[in-house]
């Protein structure tokens, strides 16, 4: 770990001879040669997706999550992802997802991450493979990442999009496992009985059906036990509501840039299999080292006891 953290920083971060062990626990796939369930299941992959993707067996996964870099500068460790034009990205998008399909459940869900422009280019690629019958799309989260990103002369980039598109119109959708509890303001009575809404220690509160837009989850910060070094990371309170709505106990969730580590992390968490691709190896690391630790941690910040609570409010976090 640095030197000169403060005691309350809890960033994951070492050394390559620290991150040595935890690089050895991942599988490096063979170019060119298919890759089996059984060798693949509950590991991570390093190494590049587009390569990988080819060789993964087909249906394997019942639930996809992909957070692609996106299209915009940005350093992942040892590579440089660079800007591309509209049309560029779009044909790096529909390659991937492309390769992305084969490895889906015919009943299996995909949710695409991305920022508000990279989105224009991944809904017109969505709408194409719509159009092709090789998916369909059924919603459009907006998550409200509460830390924007500044501008001098532009509004801040204060939310992300993910895309929620499935291989057909059979799928899983547990809407009672992604309710979100709330604070009732107004607790309004009936016959002396609470309507629509419950008493506990904590106060009033009433358990609600999710919507697309989540104003609930903040990008991991530097004092969250999840936090690492990786420059992009998701929290695992987003994951947990994918997982959870989109994938029962025991299947497959399959990230192809799992960066460090938190779709595989939770789904682990979850008790789901997990499977990742990432190809530097630092965030591989990070990765391993945070699946270890969920084999005596499986809390998850901010859903607690099968509850959702919104920002900050969830006991003991
Ligand atoms: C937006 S980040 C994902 C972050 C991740 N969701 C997390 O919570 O840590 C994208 C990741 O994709 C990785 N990546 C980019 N191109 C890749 C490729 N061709 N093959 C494998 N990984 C790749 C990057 O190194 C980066 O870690």
């Amino acid at each position: 770990m640095p030197e000169n953290k403060s005691s309350r920083n809890k960033t994951i971060d070492f050394s390559e001879a620290e991150g040595q062990k935890y690089l050895e626990r991942c599988f490096f796939p063979a170019e060119n040669k298919t890759l089996a369930s059984e060798e693949i299941l509950d590991k991570t992959l390093c190494g590049d997706s587009f390569k990988i993707l080819e060789n993964m067996p087909r249906n394997f996964a019942e639930l996809i999550i992909a957070d692609p870099p996106y299209n915009l500068e940005k350093t992942y460790d040892s590579t440089k992802f660079k800007e591309r034009t509209s049309q560029e990205y779009f044909e790096y998008t529909k390659n991937w997802v492309a390769l992305c399909l084969p490895i889906l459940k015919s009943n299996g869900t995909m949710y695409i991450c991305c920022d508000w422009k990279s989105s224009i280019t991944i809904a017109d690629v969505l709408c194409t493979l719509e159009a092709e019958k090789k998916l369909v799309i059924q919603n459009r989260i907006t998550w409200e990442r509460e830390k924007g990103r500044g501008a001098k002369a532009n509004w801040k980039n204060c939310h992300e999009d993910i895309w929620f598109v499935t291989k057909s119109n059979e799928y899983t959708f547990n809407l009672d496992a992604v309710k979100m509890r709330r604070k009732v303001i107004a607790p309004y009575k009936q016959d002396g009985k609470p309507k629509d809404w419950s008493e506990s220690e904590q106060g009033n509160f009433r358990d609600t059906c999710p919507s697309n837009f989540w104003s609930d989850i903040s990008i991991p910060f530097w004092s969250m036990a999840e936090n690492t070094a990786h420059p992009t990371q998701k929290a695992e309170k987003l994951l947990a509501k994918l997982i959870l709505a989109s994938s029962n106990a025991g299947d497959t969730v399959f990230d192809p840039f799992c960066g460090s580590g938190s779709t595989s992390v939770t789904a682990k968490k979850l008790g789901r299999h997990w499977c990742g691709i990432e190809k530097e190896k630092r965030y591989c690391e990070f990765t391993e080292y945070r699946l270890e630790m969920a084999n005596e941690n499986k809390n998850i910040q901010g859903y607690k006891d099968g509850i959702f609570y919104e920002r900050n409010t969830a006991p003991n976090d």
